[in-house]
């Protein structure tokens, strides 16, 4: 969000966005009464062992961790394998390429398809090497063709693990994403479907490639600090206050903004070392957090349900409109974590402004390639997604009045600028 909001909000002076009640971009799904109600509940048996009992259920597998994220599961796995090289799309979440470098090895870039926001068997095909390790992702709950990409593996020598982070629990076609590939990596961090503030579960799909029991002792071998994550939950309960439509629009956003204009320059990534320092790497995931997981799988279907219902609103108000979506016959509706749109041939911070000044912040992400900037003319399509994709929000605490209403203000505005432009 930060880049493109500094760039866009670079010129303007002065209140960019009314005071009135803002759609925050996204809102946990976990309650403030479910948040205090848990640090009773969770007290009694074992919830780490019981969310595992539960992953192995809905997964089919056997061998299921917990790890402090999404980021600390990917570095886990490739630490446990002996390839050098990792191969990853240019275009995703950049603490993925964190993992790779907390775990010490090469990472090799390929470009998103040129049809889709993923990188597909088609860019993996000329980087699959015997020996590389594959690492694939559904983004934003967007499935890629896991399939033909294991298959690539499968015969090329590589190994692969699934990046289901953001798709948990998507069933395509019926199967689980997550339990394709050789190892499946689901996150709980605080922007996914069921949150936890943190932590991830990893399932080993492939036993032959790493004995889980190997893998469970070098995990264990990790030093990890335990306890209670209390700053984690405090900042959560103001976060549930903080995101309510009407002290958004009159407070959070305003605060918001006012740090995105003065963040004209980029955050510097981690270096490995910093990163092995934060709760992500060296944060045990709590028996709390893992309550937590568990309550919200309990109300899945509820949950799909409505994020569904709000899929088919945006759909419908997008239909014959020139706002392009990215959502395939092959997508689990229920399970997609943000409806990715762009605006052909409107530059992203034109949007964005004139989003801001109708009360509606639309969300950005992964603003830049993962590769160095000397090497961006190799991924063109990765660059584009990071300067043209705008998030719409699914949640199960936006109506469907407020995304039909955000819909038809982003058609608005795709009309209007294009009105401008001819006249
Ligand atoms: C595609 C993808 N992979 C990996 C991660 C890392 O997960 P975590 O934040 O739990 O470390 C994320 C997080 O946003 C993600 O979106």
């Amino acid at each position: 969000m930060e880049i493109a909001y500094s760039k866009a909000l670079r010129e303007i002076e002065g209140r960019v966005c009314p005071w009135q009640s803002v759609t925050p971009p996204n809102r946990l799904e976990t309650t403030n009464r479910e948040l205090l109600l848990g640090l009773y509940t969770s007290r009694g048996g074992d919830p780490r062992e019981a969310l595992r009992e539960a992953l192995r259920r809905i997964t089919g597998r056997r061998h299921v961790f917990l790890a402090p994220s999404g980021r600390a599961a990917i570095a886990q796995i490739l630490s446990v394998l002996p390839s050098h090289e990792v191969v990853m799309p240019a275009y995703t979440c950049p603490v993925v390429k964190t993992a790779a470098e907390v775990a010490g090895k090469r990472i090799i870039y390929v470009d998103c398809s040129a049809g889709s926001l993923n990188a597909t068997s088609a860019e993996f095909e000329a980087e699959a090497r015997p020996g590389r390790v594959l690492l694939p992702t559904h983004i934003f709950g967007l499935p890629t063709d896991i399939d033909n990409i294991c298959a690539l593996a499968k015969e090329r020598e590589c190994v692969t693990i699934e990046d289901a982070a953001a798709s948990f629990p998507s069933r395509p076609d019926g199967r689980l994403l997550g339990t394709v590939a050789d190892f499946g990596v689901f996150s709980f961090e605080r922007s996914k479907r069921l949150p936890a503030f943190r932590g991830a579960a990893i399932v080993v799909n492939n036993e032959r490639v790493v004995d889980p029991e190997v893998f469970e002792s070098h995990a264990a071998a990790v030093p990890m600090k335990d306890g209670l994550p209390i700053r984690e939950l405090l900042f959560s309960l103001i976060f549930n206050f903080a995101t309510q439509p009407s002290v958004y629009g009159r407070f959070t956003l305003h605060r918001i903004l006012r740090g995105h204009r003065s963040t004209l320059d980029v955050e510097e990534a981690p270096t490995p070392a910093e990163a092995r320092n934060t709760p992500f790497f060296n944060r045990a995931f709590h028996d709390y957090q893992a309550h937590l997981v568990l309550r919200a799988l309990n109300r899945w279907e509820t949950i799909g349900q409505h994020i569904e219902n709000l899929l088919a609103v945006y759909k419908s108000t997008f239909a014959s409109t020139s706002v392009r979506t990215f959502i395939t016959g092959a997508c689990d509706e229920k399970a997609l974590l943000r409806f990715p749109i762009t605006l052909s041939g409107i530059e992203r911070g034109e949007i964005l402004r004139r989003a801001l000044r109708c009360g509606l912040y639309l969300e950005t992400n992964y603003e830049s390639p993962l590769a160095p900037k000397s090497e961006y003319a190799k991924y063109p399509n990765a660059c584009w997604a990071a300067e043209n994709v705008v998030l719409l929000p699914l949640y199960r605490r936006l109506s469907r009045e407020a995304a039909e209403t955000i819909g038809r203000q982003v058609v608005a505005i795709s009309e209007e600028v294009r009105c401008v432009a001819k006249a």
